[in-house]
């Protein structure tokens, strides 16, 4: 193997190969192409195949046959309670602090009380098994965090429902109408997988180590919480709040591109000429703000996407819509992103198996710019 020379740093590790994957394909070296799954267009799956169906899909490389299906579905459902002294830490944990870091707190704390706890960190059967209870329990877990630190009192998962279902009862005591539940299932749909964002990145050096999947994915979950990353999508919502207006919508922008600021929610690193997933999710907005009568916050954002791609040349990503969508659904902000981290857990969790499978430590350089080398004067001459 070559070894890399300073000219090969590139900030960011932008365009870098960093691993070989067979869970996600961006197409087109240009990033202008679409998303796939295990080679299944996201406009072939979102809405058509549930978030459980793409679930299996991620973590078993093909999609589930009717059996495959229900046996897989009775694994999440009878997974879904969290034990009690993780009730009993949410009741300790101060009301102020965010649902992202108790999510963080959440799944270490899980990872103790999973019966394959002290399986190796290499065992594949094992962190399948591990996998499915994440996925399972972390939707429990943030809407119980959630109800305890509103002082309600704590809602138990359905075996009866989904899971989108499922999360949208167990947040808000009450069954979703079809229309809730089939957009909060193309949501997650997704925000599944995305090849190698930051999080899942982060994810797989973790276990390249040889550390085991649940710290794989309290190291995502510390990543995603970031506003360049998962994080966006709580401030997007912000966005839409401090724009205010349709009229409002090109003097802000500007203002807000003048003083250099961010726009929350737009552009992305791969996705230059526009992020597929956002196209998709934009219909499922409107027709959500229809379904709850309130399409205030479709005529705020219009303009605001005319200026932003106007203006810079920036297309909106995923978080634009789905902090929309997660606002009609009567979500509060602070649990958009533990959403995101709910969904894309069997995402980082197929990361983290595929590169336990075929483990090499990550391992890179850095480029040295520091002071040249120089000797160590005693404490009493500096
Ligand atoms: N608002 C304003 N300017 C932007 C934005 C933005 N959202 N994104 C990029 N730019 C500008 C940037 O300032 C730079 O301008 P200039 O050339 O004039 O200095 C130019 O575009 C190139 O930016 P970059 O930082 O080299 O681009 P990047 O590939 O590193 O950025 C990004 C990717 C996602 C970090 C960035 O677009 C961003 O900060 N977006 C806002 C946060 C966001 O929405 N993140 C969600 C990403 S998608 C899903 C997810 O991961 O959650």
């Amino acid at each position: 193997m070559s070894h890399a020379s300073a000219d090969d740093y590139r900030p960011g590790l932008e365009g870098v190969i960093a691993s070989e994957t067979a869970i996600a394909n961006i197409e087109g070296a240009d990033g202008a192409g679409g998303l796939e799954y295990r080679g299944y267009r996201i406009e072939d799956l979102a809405g058509h195949v549930s978030y459980e169906q793409t679930a299996f899909l991620l973590l078993h490389g093909e999609l589930p046959n009717r059996q495959q299906l229900r046996e897989f579905d009775a694994r999440l459902r009878q997974a879904r309670p969290i034990p009690e002294a993780l009730v009993e830490l949410y009741q300790r944990i101060p009301k102020s602090i965010h649902p992202m870091d108790v999510l963080r707190s959440s799944v270490s704390v899980l990872a103790h009380f999973d019966p394959d706890a002290n399986a190796a960190p290499t065992d594949h059967a094992a962190n399948v098994r591990k996998a499915e209870r994440m996925i399972a329990q972390m939707a429990t877990a943030v809407a119980a965090r959630r109800r305890i630190s509103q002082g309600l009192p704590l809602v138990a998962p359905r075996a009866d429902l989904d899971h989108a279902a499922n999360f949208l009862y167990m947040v808000h005591d009450k069954v979703p109408s079809e229309a809730m539940r089939a957009a909060f299932d193309l949501s997650l749909v997704l925000y599944t997988e995305h090849e190698l964002n930051a999080s899942t990145f982060a994810a797989r050096v973790t276990v390249s180590t040889l550390s085991d999947i649940y710290s794989g994915i309290v190291s995502a979950i510390g990543t995603l919480k970031g506003p360049l990353h998962g994080g966006a999508n709580e401030e997007a919502w912000k966005v839409l709040e401090r724009v205010g207006s349709p009229e409002n919508a090109e003097k802000w922008i500007q203002d807000a591109l003048a003083r250099k600021q961010r726009i929350m929610g737009f552009g992305h690193r791969v996705y230059k000429t526009g992020d597929p997933r956002a196209t998709i999710l934009k219909t499922h907005c409107r027709a959500l703000a229809q379904e709850v009568g309130d399409d205030r916050w479709e005529r705020i954002a219009e303009p605001i996407e005319q200026a932003v791609t106007s203006q810079k040349m920036l297309p909106p990503n995923v978080d634009w819509p789905s902090a929309r969508l997660y606002h009609y659904m009567g979500l509060e902000i602070e649990l958009y992103t533990p959403i995101f981290a709910l969904a894309r857990v069997a995402g980082w969790a197929a990361h983290v198996i595929e590169q336990l499978d075929h483990n090499r430590l990550m391992r890179p350089r850095a480029r040295y710019i520091g002071p040249p080398h120089r000797p160590v004067k005693p404490i009493d001459q500096r």
